[in-house]
């Protein structure tokens, strides 16, 4: 421990440092942006910005001049990297996980993300549509996730924790219950090691069923003409009369320009890059999708993923696609490592004024049918790859996995009953903490 009149200019300016990091939120941001970069060996530029950015707010804020060794210190590896466990069933991945990964991320450096097996899920909620090993796999695509372990229990253990040498557990502000109607993180709140954020309204497992549900009753053909909506509200009293057949979802998620500033990576292709673009719906996400944007990201240095609006969905894959609107769809794919940048409403023909604009250098593509069996390509302006084929700039990647979203549907319609059963009790415990729920800041 060093004596307060030997400390040196710089311990002082390390100090002033420090307490301006844990006290202003934006630096904290800051600091953990510039970790992420270093842990990313491709992020050289953002590095550089994210700490001149370190120095301006420093120098406005303490009018004192900080160089880049003080910075680093701030920033070093050695200082304790706080480690937070995040568990849940994370069924059907959507903005709303995706968002409470990102806030949990928020509590500490090392996310480590516990998936409930199949076995615990199905005694607390009933069952999932996918299982263990797909849902892990899309937890672990998520950007802000450093580890998964599978087949956690639905109330974990401190024992559990302290194999995993956790530092916190984080949960969004809805009670989380088990079988026998205890809070399943009584204990860690007890030892103070419980982290609570908001809760994303508005998108849900249960909402998603609902809309399966929706499909799976058979319902005819929907053009994107029909003016029929349904809102999330009365969709519980359709599945509970069995009347399906009422037209498009509204969802009530925000799409708000903060969270979507949250979301994005903020940066574009340097000079050289080879820029790759895939497009598509990417409504409900499979581990499929996840293999074919991992394998179009490593073609190139850049990745763009253009999704289609709803009306353009609609009109390809008729029935009642999408299922997850554009907002939705869009959070989803700027939450994925292997995604750089989204385009959104993109065309549904590939342009030459769309590849000049992004300089793309390679269009891709995955083999699974983009199109409704009764689709074909009948002549070229049909087809939305005419262009870059024609530019011999289009590359087909075969589809791993055969996981589409009928495939989910069917799934469904197998076990129906079972569905509606679980989503009516959740849609129950969902109303309730919509009119009980108390203001929490979203971090
Ligand atoms: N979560 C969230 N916002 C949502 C849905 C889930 O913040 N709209 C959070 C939960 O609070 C939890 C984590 O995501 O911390 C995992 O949730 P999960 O176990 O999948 O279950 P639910 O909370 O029941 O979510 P859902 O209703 O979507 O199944």
């Amino acid at each position: 421990m060093q004596n307060i009149e030997e400390l040196t200019e710089d311990h002082i300016k390390f100090l002033k440092i420090f307490n301006f990091i844990k006290n202003h939120d934006n630096m904290k941001k800051i600091a953990e942006d510039l970790e992420t970069a270093e842990a990313n060996s491709k992020d050289d530029e953002n590095l550089v910005k994210l700490n001149e950015q370190i120095k301006t707010e420093a120098q406005a804020i303490y009018k004192i001049s900080l160089n880049t060794k003080i910075a680093s210190m701030m920033l070093s590896p050695q200082r304790k990297r706080i480690r937070i466990y995040m568990d849940g069933v994370f069924d059907i991945i959507h903005s709303g996980h995706f968002n409470a990964l990102r806030q949990g991320k928020r509590f500490g450096h090392t996310l480590i993300v516990g998936i409930n097996s199949d076995a615990d899920v199905v005694k607390a909620k009933g069952p999932s549509l996918m299982n263990v090993k797909e849902r892990g796999s899309l937890v672990e695509a998520c950007k802000w996730v450093d580890e998964v372990v599978l087949d956690t229990p639905y109330t974990p253990t401190i024992e559990l924790l302290d194999e995993l040498n956790i530092d916190y557990v984080a949960h969004g502000d809805d009670p989380c219950y088990n079988e026998l109607g205890e809070d399943v993180y009584s204990e860690m709140k007890k030892q103070n090691r419980f982290k609570m954020f908001k809760r994303t309204e508005g998108i849900s497992t249960t909402e998603i069923i609902g809309r399966l549900l929706m499909l799976s009753k058979g319902s005819t053909s929907r053009s994107s003409s029909d003016n029929k909506t349904m809102t999330s509200s009365n969709l519980l009293k359709a599945v509970a009369d069995d009347t399906f057949d009422k037209g498009p979802v509204v969802s009530s998620f925000l799409t708000t320009g903060w969270r979507l500033h949250e979301f994005c990576n903020n940066r574009v292709p340097k000079d050289g890059d080879k820029v790759v673009y895939i497009d598509g719906a990417f409504d409900i996400l499979h581990p499929g999708h996840i293999e074919t944007l991992k394998k179009a990201q490593s073609m190139g240095d850049f990745l763009y993923v253009g999704v289609h609006d709803d009306a353009t969905i609609n009109f390809h894959r008729g029935k009642n696609y999408p299922i997850l609107n554009m907002q939705e769809r869009v959070f989803n794919l700027l939450a994925l490592k292997y995604v750089d940048d989204v385009v959104i409403a993109a065309p549904w023909g590939i342009t030459e004024d769309l590849i000049k604009s992004l300089k793309i250098t390679l269009v891709v593509h995955g083999s699974e049918a983009k199109f409704d069996s009764d689709y074909q390509v009948k002549s070229e302006q049909d087809d939305p790859f005419a262009v870059p084929r024609k530019l011999g700039i289009f590359q087909q990647i075969e589809s791993v996995y055969d996981m589409t979203s009928e495939v989910l549907v069917k799934r469904l319609i197998d076990n129906r009953d079972k569905y509606v059963k679980k989503f009516q009790s959740k849609s129950e415990k969902e109303k309730n903490y919509y009119q009980t729920k108390e203001y929490v800041n979203e971090i």
